[in-house]
């Protein structure tokens, strides 16, 4: 509940439109209060002009404006405002006469007081949506941007899907209720406590009846929906099951499909359906129930009003006109208090919905980010790993443990070693996308943590071993994460990377579209843009985590020269699958259980290092046809 108010005071930062929707919502429920008690005078003529009725005075309009002076200058009200709402003798005087005509006035009244008061409601409920709306965007925006900014071991652990589910789902099921509160919820709790002080005021016995069968339903509301909000929430975390197994036959259709496994996947996705079913039907009986249970209490409760009544008729005690008024103004109440119920359960899952924002919205962004931090200058002399260690959390292997390693600026260094070895979790130490947990990196001699975290990313350029390309062109693919590249630089960058004359042949060149995930490019064209985005941001450093799969041998010989090419004058760290890579290299670290084994050149290895050996001949792709 906390969270949820937190949240909801974001209506202030808009105050204009907040206060403009409250006093609307108090105008039109003004408006509908007035409008029920002005029909009592109407309804008391009625009856008293009946034939047979005893007391044969009409209250006419004269008559009504001389009782509402005579009321006022009694009343308590400070004479500036009663003075003003005071009706003058002139006026009076003009006033028709006549219960009918009494009436046509009235009800001419009553019909301006209606548009008047759809208009206000029309505005509240405009002023409300716009305001909600605005808070939203901004509320995703903000979330949105704290994901992104979460260090990456939080996200592996949580999942992707989950925090997309919090920006995207969260933040609409919270402002979803918030525009209930206070769109539906003012709006309908001014009007029934409107109309219920007009029942008070016309009759209060009525009221007090009504006000406890109200209450009796509110409980009976409250039992059920508290049983419908669990149901609920065990139905929505069904449905994540069912979204989650969907999303994963669909990505996967490739393989579903060449595996004729469609039947196991439709019946992946109908186990899925059925615990689902299975929540959804336990809510049955209280959503059932609700309705038919507030309906007889209701009626129940109308019988001993009607009872009451009848029985203060009778003595004389109450007249129709007013049982009339009231019984209305009770209704009206009534109505506008159903909904409220709703707007209870809103609250209820606003509420879930808030807790999760604010776990997210509060947690810890990564290390390196602080304004005060200085800018690591660009790298000229080292690049040194002490004595460091890293797990995953959860993990009880280190996968990186106690390497210690120097490198020269501008060295050509590859890693090798078998599958799981833990390569790739030791360069992502370099940009920070994982902190060790002992020992240190050092750039030039520099701690990399006491510097701030961009400009130690921005030297680095990174071609990952799963290349990654987002919907867009080839050109915006290529100059990622450098906007303001220039057009002949892009090409540049292009040609550096051997991607040019494939890129040319493509329909619409670079302005041709990639499919989500690059799909539509094969693994080493692929692998050549991501390499042409590196070259762009001309690093200092260049971290190349070569794919593991396999690349036609014109595509691999294209993708060496580039590598070789690019890699002058730069430090360069590159996990090698391929023979080719490991020959032209400086030094080859030989990893092995997340330790180094040996290090050395490759004819160096071969003769005293048995991972190696073993490497040659088992792993590294390319080895039966070269040389040693
Ligand atoms: N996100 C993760 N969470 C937990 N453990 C992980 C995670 N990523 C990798 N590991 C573990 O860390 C170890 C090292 O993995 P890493 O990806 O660094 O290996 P690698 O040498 O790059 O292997 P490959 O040659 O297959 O690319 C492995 O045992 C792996 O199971
Ligand atoms: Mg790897």
């Amino acid at each position: 509940m906390r969270n949820f108010l937190i949240f909801s005071l974001r209506m202030f930062r808009y105050p204009g439109a907040l206060i403009g929707s409250l006093i609307l919502a108090f105008f039109s429920a003004v408006g509908l209060g007035t409008a029920i008690l002005a029909i009592q005078p109407v309804l008391q003529n009625v009856f008293n002009s009946q034939p047979g009725a005893t007391d044969q005075t009409i209250r006419d309009l004269p008559v009504l404006a001389t009782e509402l002076n005579a009321r006022l200058a009694k009343s308590r009200l400070p004479h500036w405002l009663s003075d003003r709402i005071t009706i003058p003798q002139g006026i009076i005087d003009s006033l028709p006469t006549g219960a009918y005509d009494t009436a046509l006035w009235i009800f001419v009244g009553l019909g301006v007081l209606t548009i008047l008061g759809a208009t206000s409601s029309f505005l509240h409920a405009y002023l409300t949506q716009t305001l909600v709306n605005r808070i939203l965007t901004n509320l995703r925006r903000e979330a949105f941007r704290r994901v992104l900014k979460r260090p990456l071991r939080d996200v592996i652990t949580s999942g992707p899907s989950d925090m997309i589910s919090r920006v995207v789902n969260d933040t609409g099921m919270m402002s979803g209720a918030m525009l209930n509160v206070i769109g539906k919820g003012f709006a309908e709790a001014t009007k029934a406590l409107a109309a219920v002080i007009v029942a008070l005021v016309v009759d209060w016995r009525l009221s007090v009846v009504a006000v406890v069968a109200g209450g009796v339903i509110g409980v009976i509301i409250r039992q059920l929906s508290r049983r419908i909000k669990k149901g609920s929430k065990g139905a929505l975390e069904r449905q994540s099951d069912l979204y989650r197994v969907a999303t994963e036959s669909l990505q996967g259709l490739r393989v579903v499909k060449v595996h004729t496994a469609e039947r196991a996947e439709v019946g992946r996705f109908h186990k899925a359906n059925k615990k689902m079913l299975r929540e959804l039907n336990r809510v049955r009986t209280a959503r059932s129930l609700a309705s038919p249970l507030v309906e007889a209490v209701a009626v129940i409760a109308l019988g001993t009003l009607a009872l009451i009544a009848i029985k203060a008729m009778i003595d004389k005690a109450l007249d129709p006109a007013s049982f009339v008024v009231s019984l209305g103004a009770l209704g009206v109440a009534g109505g506008a208090l159903k909904p409220l119920t709703g707007v209870i359960t809103d609250i209820q899952i606003g509420t879930a919905a808030a807790d999760r924002l604010a776990e997210l919205l509060n947690s810890v962004p990564e290390p390196g980010h602080g304004f005060k931090l200085a800018k690591m200058p660009r790298h000229k002399r080292s690049l040194e790993f002490k004595d460091v260690t890293f797990s995953y959390p959860n993990q009880p292997r280190p996968a990186v443990d106690a390497i210690t390693l120097n490198i020269a600026h501008g060295e050509t260094v590859a890693f090798v070693g078998p599958n799981g070895c833990g390569k790739t979790s030791l360069l992502s130490l370099i940009p920070r996308l994982f902190d060790p947990q002992i020992g240190d990196i050092l750039i030039d001699g520099l701690n990399i943590r006491d510097f701030s975290v961009r400009s130690v990313r921005r030297q680095i350029g990174v071609v990952t071993q799963e290349t990654v390309l987002f919907s867009g062109t080839i050109r915006q693919n290529i100059s990622y994460g450098s906007t303001d590249a220039t057009e002949d630089e892009i090409i540049e960058a292009a040609r550096k990377a051997r991607a040019l004359e494939f890129i040319r042949r493509l329909p619409q060149g670079f302005d041709t579209p990639v499919a989500e995930q690059g799909l539509s490019l094969s693994g080493g064209q692929r692998q050549r843009l991501a390499i042409a985005r590196a070259i762009l941001r001309d690093p200092a450093i260049l971290i190349l985590d070569e794919a593991t799969s396999m690349i036609d041998a014109e595509s691999e010989s294209k993708i060496g020269e580039a590598i070789s090419d690019f890699s002058r004058g730069r430090t360069s760290l590159i996990v090698a699958h391929r023979l080719s890579t490991v020959v032209q290299a400086d030094r080859i670290v030989v990893m092995d259980y997340g330790k180094i084994a040996d290090i050395g050149r490759h004819h160096e290895l071969l003769g005293r290092c048995e991972i190696y050996q073993r490497l040659v001949r088992t792993q590294l792709v390319g080895s039966e046809l070269s040389p040693t």
